[in-house]
């Protein structure tokens, strides 16, 4: 297990540097991030490579026993590169090129900044490849990040032009398939294609608005943009590899910027890494992140590169709260109960100077240790004590969400209820609201392995392959039992709606056939009434409202307006398993009592300790034994009740019936058999 934060040995002067590295030192963490931003401390003009000041830093540090993650310099193209090579630089969606002056500024397809980005990649395999304080390697910098994922450079637009060609092999293909007919738009040739961006709308900002374009073209754009985002990742990793056994990944931006479909892009980095940074301060950390970080590899562990630090001042200018006392010990323990292995502060110590200058860190400017430093120091002591079961217990989750990043690009092309409806918070508002009635569930994409769970939950399967149809039937036939919910196979691969009634191919897996469908704004709620087993909830209806079939063996049907006893949660027995439909979304309280009774009715585990809503309980196996990682984010002390007697982890104690929390407190409990 990893523990530490990021470091800037350039920035400093020796005496500051020798006084942050006993500090480092004396803090009893394991890991330092360094690199990712020093371009011109390594290569300061062409071919002229330095190694010497990382160098004593790194041996510095290794032989006090703490490890180095080399990160590749690419995010900052130095002033030499872009003078010889103006055309490096990225475009974007006015047409206007990023100067240098800032971060990110570089065209991940140009091929001068391919060659220049190779060559420092592989000084720096070949140099740290086989150091032996030396952890691992981060590519670049969070990739696309700060609206730099959707380059439209000439290079880019030739390139997209030949990823088309390569895709549809001739243009009438082309033209068929994404309804080139519609306002003209069928083309001779591949030629005459352009990136889809500022087609009808133009915004200054690099974010998905464009509601006019050709939305298949789009689709492929933002497929393509990813690839070749990917791609460019993957000219280091592969380079890297060729010097390293030590394990190489990224720093992603989870799914906070989502211009990277990272179920791809992290297929050959050795784990995924990403960057979190949650409020700390009276308020629960939200683990969907990490379910979804877990997800990526099929439940391997998952490295957090950033996390963070502190508050003060930042670089967005709105400023960032002090955590509470305790809430970051209780956050990164958190995290290695997510299945985390690594995780690391950003940063150590405030920058004085550049954009992020007084940044929040775990020490300030002046270098003082305070709390913060000596809650990091006793973080580090307690992952020493818990790395034993950490690294050896595993997740054992029956139930899964499933996501998609077609379906996720292709609600940003084409809003349902936009602003109200962001597909991925409402995967977050059902992963929480299992993991709130004391269900864990795991996060995966559409291409793994549905077998081992027996719920698997399908949110809004808008964009469905016709090979998804198949999986699904095949997962329930085997006995799965699904619950699909509303929008979902709407349309197909390339973005074009199914003209098959909705669920598109599904209706037999459903028993249902949507008759209507309209989002719901503040004035068109209706109230629904849902049976399922032993619960009866009224509630009302949110987001997307659709009237299912009267020939569907109905779990909920609406109260009210014309829609009063039409369907709107359809339930149907197909093969060994039962297949749920349901229409509309509705409150998380109402959602929480109909998934608790779907997963009580399913012989689904439900953990035995009960609080409230903020305390969270992630279960894992040890030994054979269940392992209750349990963490209190309520702003005052709270009550468990345990039922049965459980070990605590740390103290040694046993534990039965009713105890206490602290306020960010936590507590490590194995059952005791
Ligand atoms: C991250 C970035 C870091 C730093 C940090 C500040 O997105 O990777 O370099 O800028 O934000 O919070």
């Amino acid at each position: 297990m990893y523990y530490g934060v990021s470091y800037y040995p350039e920035h400093k002067t020796k005496a500051e540097l020798e006084h942050d590295i006993r500090l480092i030192k004396e803090s009893g963490i394991n890991t330092v991030r360094m690199g990712e931003f020093a371009w011109n401390r390594f290569e300061p003009n062409e071919g002229e490579f330095h190694f010497e000041w990382l160098d004593l830093v790194i041996e510095n540090l290794g032989m006090d026993g703490i490890k180095t993650i080399i990160c590749t310099p690419t995010a900052c193209p130095p002033a030499w590169l872009v003078e010889k090579h103006p055309d490096i630089l990225y475009m974007d969606n006015r047409g206007v090129r990023r100067p240098f002056g800032g971060r990110r500024h570089y065209c991940y397809n140009n091929k001068s900044f391919r060659k220049y980005s190779a060559l420092i990649t592989e000084k720096i395999g070949e140099h740290y490849g086989g150091n032996p304080y030396v952890a691992g390697f981060q590519i670049d910098n969070e990739l696309a990040q700060e609206g730099t994922g959707r380059c439209v450079c000439p290079t880019c637009s030739e390139k997209f032009r030949n990823w088309l060609k390569n895709k549809y092999k001739n243009i009438e293909n082309f033209n068929r398939r994404s309804g080139a007919v519609f306002w003209s738009q069928e083309c001779n040739d591949f030629s005459q294609i352009n990136p889809p961006v500022n087609t009808i709308e133009v915004g200054a900002q690099q974010q998905i608005h464009a509601f006019y374009e050709n939305p298949t073209v789009r689709l492929d754009f933002e497929r393509f943009s990813s690839d070749s985002l990917i791609e460019f990742q993957n000219l280091q990793t592969k380079i890297l590899k060729k010097y390293t056994k030590y394990p190489v990944t990224t720093n992603a931006t989870g799914i906070a910027t989502n211009s990277i479909d990272y179920y791809k892009s992290t297929k050959e980095l050795d784990c995924y890494g990403f960057d979190y940074y949650p409020g700390l301060r009276d308020t629960a950390v939200d683990s969907f992140p990490y379910a979804f970080a877990r997800g990526i590899k099929a439940g391997k562990p998952f490295w957090v590169m950033e996390f963070m630090s502190g508050g003060g001042h930042r670089l967005g200018g709105s400023g960032r709260l002090q955590p509470n006392p305790g809430a970051l010990k209780q956050a990164v323990i958190q995290s290695f109960a997510h299945g985390a292995q690594m995780m690391l502060h950003f940063q150590f110590r405030t920058f004085p100077i550049g954009a992020e200058q007084l940044n929040y860190a775990i020490v300030d400017a002046d270098g003082v240790p305070r709390r913060r430093y000596y809650e990091m120091k006793e973080t580090a002591e307690v992952l020493r004590k818990i790395e034993p079961i950490i690294s050896n217990s595993k997740f054992v989750n029956e139930v899964a969400i499933c996501l998609d990043y077609d379906t996720h690009w292709a609600l940003r092309i084409k809003p349902v209820n936009d602003s109200s409806f962001y597909y991925f918070d409402y995967c977050r508002k059902i992963y929480q609201s299992l993991s709130e009635v004391g269900v864990n569930s795991d996060v995966i994409s559409y291409d793994q392995d549905f077998d081992q769970y027996k719920i698997m939950i399908l949110p809004t399967g808008f964009v469905l392959s016709l090979e998804m149809r198949e999986k699904l039937k095949n997962y329930v036939s085997h006995g799965g039992i699904l619950l699909g919910t509303f929008l979902t196979s709407v349309k197909n691969i390339d973005n074009v709606g199914y003209v098959g009634s909705l669920p598109s191919g599904l209706s037999d897996l459903f028993g249902t056939t949507v008759e209507e469908v309209e989002p719901v704004f503040e004035n068109n709620h209706n109230h629904l009434k849902i049976e399922e087993g032993d619960c009866s909830i009224t509630t009302t209806d949110e987001i997307w409202s659709e009237i299912l079939s009267d020939d569907s063996e109905l779990a909920g049907k609406y109260l009210t307006d014309y829609k009063k006893d039409k369907g709107v949660i359809a339930r149907n027995s197909f093969g060994k398993g039962m297949a749920y439909y349901i229409g509309t979304d509705f409150c998380k309280e109402d959602l929480k009592t109909f998934l608790l009774n779907i997963c009580k009715n399913n012989g689904i585990f439900i953990h035995e300790l009960s609080g409230n809503d903020k305390v969270e309980v992630v279960r894992r196996r040890y030994e054979g034994k269940d392992v209750y990682f349990i963490f209190n984010f309520n702003s005052e002390e709270t009550e468990i009740h345990v039922s049965g007697m459980f070990i605590d982890c740390l103290s040694g104690k046993v534990l039965k019936g009713k105890h206490k929390i602290d306020r960010n407190g936590y507590l490590i409990a194995m059952k005791s058999v």
